[in-house]
């Protein structure tokens, strides 16, 4: 038996946590700050990682991490080499995230299909690409800015606009000072996440996630309001096709380039015309798409994550997965992603059995449960069908007491 410690505090690190809690090989799992859902947290904040490491080594912890502000900032590297296990990608490896503009060359070295691009430390530069090239683009800040960092502009002027906003203004911060300008690719988006010990790929269950705050995918982007599994876009085929032409690509390229990678590798992927593209790279589990996926796994998820963690998913079985539907309604405060009020009370009325309530934005004071964050509660829903899932997860989602919810009411509409 072990303990585990998740990090972080969200949606993803809630259902991380319970199915970990789960396995029989698993103790006690502690979450690292966590949220008003986890049952044993521990007051130390992701950034923290030198006391993230004390606590591991006394409790005598496997670690996974949530987030990627961690992973950047070499949580992985710092475990390793005080000896303690832990699943995720070092600090090198999360360049495929931390950089987009070292994931674009990346990209180019090893033959990974992703859109046209070039990358600019110079605004004035910048804007004469854009005046030069006959497509529209898509602006994104190199570094990381929390899913916040991209613009898709329909016109020159919005891509200049965007240039000033980030180069000169410094919306996204420092995150901003080189940014990455793209073609502009449409289609139907997908998230394709594996779970990779440095050498192989275990593939996750397919998921698509829905980015804006608004039904009919209007409005801003947010981090996420809802997702769901399978994706049905996703056929077995495609499946092959991103499974070998990106992941199995990605693996071997950063082995190549000695920063092999351990963790979860999420690859957000536009199929234009049949053809799969890369938009982004992910060094971590998807929130939300981490909750639908986790309602789903017919496997010990610590098992999986200690033997990537040792280099052995070659090992393991293929995972298997249930073959019912899961759809997850993000409960947000209104005003998210803008400003929205905090610590209003949340009651959570008993669910039926095929719906866990997820916490991300919640915490617990005088034993009351409140809100404290932009996306507060993740309802997640198995079903037969999807249309059952969906169902199951607005019901419960309704039945929620609190007078600030909002969410999208489309979530999985497109499937169904
Ligand atoms: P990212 O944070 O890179 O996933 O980008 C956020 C969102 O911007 C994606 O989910 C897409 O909807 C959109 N996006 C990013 N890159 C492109 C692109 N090259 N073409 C069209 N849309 C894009
Ligand atoms: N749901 C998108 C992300 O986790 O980046």
């Amino acid at each position: 038996m072990t303990n585990v410690l998740v990090v972080g505090s969200g949606g993803r690190e809630h259902a991380l946590a319970w199915r970990v809690s789960q396995s029989d090989m698993v103790d006690t799992v502690y979450t690292a700050p966590g949220n008003g859902g986890t049952p044993d947290n521990i007051p130390i904040q992701p950034e923290d990682i030198g006391r993230l490491a004390d606590f591991a080594a006394e409790r005598g912890c496997f670690t996974i991490v949530g987030p990627e502000a961690p992973l950047a900032a070499g949580i992985v590297d710092a475990f390793t080499e005080r000896g303690l296990d832990i699943f995720g990608p070092t600090q090198a490896a999360a360049r495929l995230e931390s950089s987009k503009a070292w994931a674009k060359g990346f990209m180019g070295r090893h033959r990974i299909r992703t859109a046209r691009s070039a990358v600019f430390d110079d605004a004035s530069k910048a804007a004469e690409y854009v005046d030069s090239v006959d497509y529209d683009v898509v602006i994104k800040a190199d570094g990381l800015a929390a899913g916040k960092g991209v613009v898709v502009c329909g016109s020159v002027q919005e891509a200049k606009d965007a240039i000033r906003s980030i180069m000169e203004q410094e919306r996204f911060g420092g995150a901003g000072r080189r940014i990455v300008i793209e073609e502009r690719l449409s289609g139907v988006e997908s998230s394709y996440i594996a779970m990779c010990d440095g050498r192989v790929a275990a593939p996750m269950a397919t998921s698509q996630d829905h980015k804006r705050i608004y039904d009919n995918d209007e409005g801003p982007n947010t981090g996420g309001m809802g997702a769901y599994s399978p994706a049905p876009h996703v056929d077995a085929d495609m499946a092959d096709t991103i499974q070998s032409e990106i992941i199995d690509r990605t693996l071997s390229g950063m082995k190549e380039e000695r920063c092999p990678l351990t963790g979860f590798l999420y690859a957000g992927i536009m199929i234009q015309d049949g053809t799969p593209y890369v938009l982004e790279y992910n060094v971590r589990m998807g929130d939300p798409e981490c909750q639908p996926i986790v309602m789903r796994m017919d496997f010990d998820l610590y098992e999986y994550a200690a033997a990537a963690a040792s280099g052995k998913l070659a090992s393991m079985p293929p995972p298997r997965w249930r073959p019912e539907h899961a759809v997850c309604v993000v409960l947000a405060a209104r005003g998210y992603p803008g400003a929205y009020p905090k610590g209003q009370p949340i009651s959570i009325p008993h669910t039926d059995e095929h719906t866990t309530v997820f916490h991300a934005g919640t915490a617990r004071r005088d034993g009351q449960l409140l809100s404290s964050g932009g996306r507060v509660l993740g309802v997640t829903s198995l079903g037969g069908t999807l249309r059952q899932a969906v169902e199951r997860a607005y019901r419960a989602a309704d039945g929620i007491g609190w007078s600030g919810k909002y969410c999208r009411r489309d979530i999985a509409a497109k499937a169904l």
